[in-house]
């Protein structure tokens, strides 16, 4: 990856879905040329990975959050043994005060901590309402009401892969 960026065939060097000890694992690799800018892991109001966010924090690498919406619940690949992300009360309840939905409550919280999203949607309208969240901002009481929402389970565990030698998800964060 550092001879594609070198050769100008890529901007910047991003991961997705490591771990802490996977990061430092580059970070620290000797002769290192060019850190990872990003590092894309599953982040929401049901799982805020607080302590993954401060690592990259402290390291300059910003997190994009996939699954912002608490992710389409295929039960082929999705573990909805959490509830439906967007039906939670929080999040409508705050919504009404602005005039918003959940959805856009739920992507306004992760780009005002610094989160990157990527919301997925078939719907043109509901592409247009996920667009729709910079125009009002949540209170330093209400980050923290949803913060708390945290259940720490993801929804995206990648089991088949659970077996690999990296893989990334047995570690706390
Ligand atoms: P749809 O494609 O019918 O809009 P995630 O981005 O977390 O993976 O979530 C994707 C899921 O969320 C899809 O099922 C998508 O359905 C749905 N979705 C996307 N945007 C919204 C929205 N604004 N309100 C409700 N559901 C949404």
């Amino acid at each position: 990856m550092e001879a594609c960026k070198d050769a100008g065939l890529a901007k910047s060097i991003g991961v997705s879905n490591f771990n802490r000890r996977q990061l430092e694992m580059i970070l620290n690799k000797p002769g290192l040329k060019h850190k990872p800018v990003s590092n894309q892991v599953e982040c929401h109001p049901y799982f805020t990975q607080p302590k993954l966010l401060e690592f990259c924090r402290q390291h300059d690498i910003v997190i994009v959050g996939y699954s912002p919406l608490g992710t389409s619940r295929d039960e082929t690949w999705v573990n909805v043994s959490s509830p439906p992300l967007l039906e939670d009360p929080v999040l409508n309840a705050i919504g009404k005060k602005y005039n918003k939905t959940a959805a856009q409550v739920a992507l306004r919280f992760s780009i005002q901590r610094g989160v990157v999203v990527i919301p997925k949607s078939f719907n043109p309208q509901r592409i247009r309402e996920n667009f729709q969240i910079f125009d009002f901002s949540l209170t330093e009481k209400e980050m923290k009401e949803i913060e708390a929402l945290n259940k720490n389970v993801r929804y995206v565990e990648l089991l088949m892969w659970r077996d690999h030698p990296e893989y990334p998800f047995n570690d706390e964060y």
